[in-house]
């Protein structure tokens, strides 16, 4: 079995944390705000995670979301984990929440797993080896903004957001046939992926939501930036523009 493989197994497994919740609001708690959820679910997949991931590769280190400070990314082998995206629908019983995971080596992702279990949907890539959602290979839509439409998410946790975010929306809503809002950035990515999007952009993004679905969105023939053009850093909190290939210089004819 291959390390992506293994990944994918593990993964799968911590799916059943999620699928086995019971009761949710009440093992649920504020980090910052009202806005800013974790359950004890979220908890348990990423101990589970913490626990059996790093065992894969001798020398790599784990890099969650709830425990993010114990861990430097930006060297070596490093797992990057979201262990539920998408908490807020998960506590509100949206079916739209995933695992997220990366293996980044030096900044670099190398291979990556986000798991729907809800839909029992699994997207995967390895560097140069494509991408595939279920062991089928998934490729990028064709098709124009005209004629597409575009995910978005609302940075929920950066408020100053709000006004560039609206009017990016508007811009690209006028030129779309839809946009939609899903609340789950490591989807939302991998909807790009597979066709069923044509552009996701949010103005804030953290490594845990957007390592995995990067590589799955390139190894998909799709491109991923920051909004302004740049490389994702991989190791902080930065902006995401995702496209297919016909739409990816799109910003540049908007006025934001
Ligand atoms: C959030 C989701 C949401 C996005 C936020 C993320 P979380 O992740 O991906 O769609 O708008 O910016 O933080 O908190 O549910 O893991
Ligand atoms: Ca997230
Ligand atoms: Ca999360």
């Amino acid at each position: 079995m291959s390390i992506l493989d293994d990944m994918a197994a593990l993964v799968r497994e911590a799916g059943q944390i999620v699928l086995s919740a019971r009761d949710i609001w009440s093992h649920t708690h504020e980090k910052t705000s009202a806005a800013d959820l974790v359950t004890e679910y979220d908890e348990a997949v990423e101990a589970f995670l913490k626990e059996r991931l790093p065992k894969l590769l001798p020398g790599s280190r784990f890099f969650g979301e709830e425990e993010a400070e114990n861990c430097d990314p930006s060297r070596g082998w490093v797992f990057i984990v979201d262990p539920i995206d998408g908490t807020t629908n998960f506590v509100r019983g949206i079916h739209q929440s995933a695992i997220s995971v990366a293996l980044a080596h030096d900044r670099q992702v190398e291979h990556a797993v986000v798991y729907d279990p809800f839909k029992d949907e699994l997207f995967s890539a390895s560097r140069g080896g494509g991408a595939f959602r279920n062991g089928n290979p998934i490729h990028v839509s064709t098709l124009p903004l005209s004629q597409g439409i575009f995910g978005m998410g609302t940075a929920i946790y950066k408020r100053e957001y709000v006004a560039p975010t609206m009017r990016l929306t508007e811009q690209l809503f006028a030129r779309a046939c839809d946009f939609r809002r899903l609340g789950a950035a490591a989807l939302d990515l991998c909807n790009v992926a597979c066709g069923r999007t044509e552009v996701f952009f949010e103005y804030s993004l953290c490594p845990w939501d957007y390592a995995a679905g990067s590589l799955i969105i390139t190894e998909a023939g799709g491109h991923v930036s920051t909004l302004e053009g740049g490389p994702l850093p991989i190791t902080e909190r930065c902006s995401v523009w995702a496209s297919n290939e016909v739409n990816k210089d799109v910003l540049k004819e908007l006025a934001v």
